[in-house]
């Protein structure tokens, strides 16, 4: 048998790959779940050339980006949507995906063609939903359909701009065999909408629907194939959701756009800072406010943490929001630089909000609401912190403190604690304390038992 004919096998829960069959899939553990992969289309080995690089004029200057005036999602996907390009957009079920899509559509079909396609729901349903958002007399043109042969066929007469496709998972094809909803069949429909979109230059946005694991079910396995991924996130009684950039072909990562659900859909969040504080109108031990950096620009966020008294042979330590073997260095490196122990304590750390924090310069942070509740002594309200920390207990400086200064400044902290650095600021409002150790940092912020929590 010639390599080009040899099978290839692929879980259709996980998407992992094996060269031959399996009962149990070694990823997943799913049972039964290993499907052979059937190729799609065919490639064909003549006429391929290929240019000299020196000629080709893409750049940055070529590409014209296409905007939809909310500025929460313009800025997620890098400042504006690109032409040609494929954007999946991940989340649970109920978040808030086609609310999104609904509104960003009407606002394109503006100025745009835009076509909604929805596998989910009735053309009922979505009118009813676009009456709520008030975009029932936009310029959407609406098909609910699965088959994705008839999508396109359809789509064929009409110059499109911008496509949506409601949910991947709904997707079916009747190039491949096998049943709708399988890996087999969402990747054939999604490498087929690649190529519509890359072949006529409209944007592409496909809903994802993210299983109880955290995995966009089955579309991960789409994630290599597209342009841009975004996370649609939000915690369960609270009204805010996060649109988190998680890989951008035409844009930076990581980047956040913030809105709240309210009776007449999604609005963005213009200060977000406002949002991720707690409502601190009373003194308490064990929190801190610490300036990050979210994308491309500055976030306040509120770090808590809990110390109490543990019953188990080996304390806990659990963590939201914050990486666990960091709490482990940082705990590590209190108790060696201020000998302050932490071996006969539970230790519960929390990023408010449901936020994450993966920046290094949160560690001063969260190395003071330790301290704070490890001592029970309240921290200065006007303060807040950042500076990561080296293993010998220095307090190292870090990227953009003029942008995290300002923003602290302008939600109303008079003092900041943070790395010393000689190029700072000054503000007229703002004092700035520098420390160059975490030893110095008790002492600093009188950690040392002379203010109590009632
Ligand atoms: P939806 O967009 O249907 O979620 P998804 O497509 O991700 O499954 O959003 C459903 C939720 O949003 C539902 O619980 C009701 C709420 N919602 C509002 O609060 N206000 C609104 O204006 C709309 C349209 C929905
Ligand atoms: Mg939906």
């Amino acid at each position: 048998m010639s390599r080009k004919d040899e099978k290839s096998y692929y879980c259709n829960e996980c998407g992992a790959r094996y060269p031959k069959w399996l009962g149990r899939c070694e990823d997943c553990g799913q049972w039964n779940s290993i499907i052979e992969d059937i190729k799609v289309g065919g490639v064909t080995a003549t006429g391929a050339t290929s240019v000299e690089f020196k000629t080709i004029s893409y750049g940055p200057a070529r590409v014209e980006r296409k905007f939809s005036g909310i500025d929460e999602f313009d800025r997620v996907l890098g400042g504006g949507m690109v032409p040609g390009s494929v954007v999946l957009i991940g989340g649970e079920p109920g978040i808030g995906k086609s609310t999104l899509l609904l509104q960003v559509l009407s606002a394109l079909s503006q100025d745009y063609e835009c076509i909604y396609v929805s596998g989910e729901e009735s053309s009922e349903q979505i009118f009813l939903r676009a009456a709520r958002l008030g975009a029932n007399n936009s310029n959407i043109r609406l098909a609910c359909e699965t088959n994705i042969d008839i999508i396109l066929k359809s789509l064929g007469t009409h110059s499109v701009d911008f496509l949506v496709v409601d949910s991947v998972q709904t997707l079916q094809t009747s190039s491949v065999e096998s049943i709708p909803g399988t890996v087999t069949q969402v990747r054939a429909s999604t490498y087929e909408l690649i190529n519509f979109a890359k072949t006529t230059g409209a944007t592409v946005f496909l809903v994802g629907h993210i299983t109880k694991d955290g995995a966009i079910a089955g579309p991960k396995t789409l994630e290599h194939m597209v342009d841009t991924v975004l996370y649609f996130e939000g915690e369960r009684g609270k009204s805010y959701r996060i649109l988190r950039s998680v890989k951008n072909r035409y844009g930076p990562c990581d980047e956040l756009g913030i809105f709240e659900m309210q009776q007449q859909g999604l609005v963005g969040v213009s200060n977000p800072s406002v949002l991720f504080l707690t409502q601190r109108d009373y003194d308490v031990a064990g929190t801190m406010v610490f300036p990050g950096i979210e994308g491309t620009r500055p976030l306040l966020i509120e770090v808590q943490a809990l110390v109490s008294r543990s019953y188990f042979t080996s304390p806990r330590r659990t963590v939201v929001g914050w990486d666990i073997n960091r709490l482990f260095t940082i705990l590590a490196v209190i108790e060696s630089k201020c000998r302050i122990s932490f071996s006969d304590k539970d230790v519960y750390l929390g990023i408010a909000g449901g936020l994450k924090i993966s920046e290094p310069a949160g560690d001063l942070a969260v190395a003071v609401s330790l301290l704070s509740a490890k001592s029970g002594c309240i921290v200065d309200r006007e303060i807040c912190t950042f500076g990561e920390i080296g293993l010998t207990g220095e307090i190292r400086s870090v990227s953009r403190c003029a942008e995290r200064i300002k923003e602290a400044e302008k939600l109303g902290f008079r003092k900041i604690l943070l790395p010393f650095s000689s190029q700072l600021p000054q503000l007229p409002h703002v004092q700035l304390i520098t420390v160059r150790t975490l030893a110095e940092v008790p002492m600093v912020l009188g950690l040392d038992g002379t203010k109590r929590t009632q």
